[in-house]
């Protein structure tokens, strides 16, 4: 009975935290402390996000929204302004917030309400660990 009335206090705290702090600091927009070892793409990001979830469409064929399909090639691309809010860059490193690779991967608007078209991958959200690992790359430099 007790667990079950402090639970209950924690969903309704949840749930008050959530809707006052939408636009201030949603749990998306920040970065993890905890990981201050660099996530790079030479590494990880390239094999793991881009190569399996977005370089069948974001390649050489039509590069206009960015060619992802070497770790050269998808460094470059992130470097760029964006196509869709060209005051915002693809990537601003340690910047999830002005990163519209990552507000697109988040189905959200840009900081000024720049509304950014559709969501990455068309086909659905990523899974949360793929998340996380484009989470740590951004956060720690994104290089
Ligand atoms: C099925 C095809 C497809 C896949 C897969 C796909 N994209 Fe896209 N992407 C598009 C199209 C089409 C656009 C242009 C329309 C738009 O912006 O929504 C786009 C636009 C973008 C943009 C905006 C570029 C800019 O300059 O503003 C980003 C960033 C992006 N995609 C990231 C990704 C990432 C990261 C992945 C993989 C996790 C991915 N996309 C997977 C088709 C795809």
């Amino acid at each position: 009975m007790r667990s079950t009335i402090v639970g209950a206090f924690l969903v309704l705290t949840g749930c008050g935290q959530m809707m006052i702090t939408v636009d201030a600091g949603p749990p998306e927009l920040i970065c993890d402390p905890a990981v201050t070892t660099p996530v790079t793409l030479s590494a990880t990001v390239q094999a793991q996000i881009f190569d399996k979830q977005c370089k069948s469409c974001h390649n050489a064929f039509d590069a206009s929204n960015g060619d992802y399909s070497d770790a050269a090639r998808t460094a470059a691309a992130v470097a760029k302004a964006s196509k869709v809010a060209p005051a915002l860059k693809v990537l601003e490193p340690n910047n999830l917030g002005r990163s519209v690779l990552w507000l697109k991967l988040n189905n959200r608007k840009g900081p000024a309400g720049e509304v950014l078209s559709g969501v990455m991958p068309p086909g659905g959200a990523l899974p949360a660990d793929q998340q996380k690992l484009v989470k740590d790359w951004i956060c720690t430099g994104g290089t």
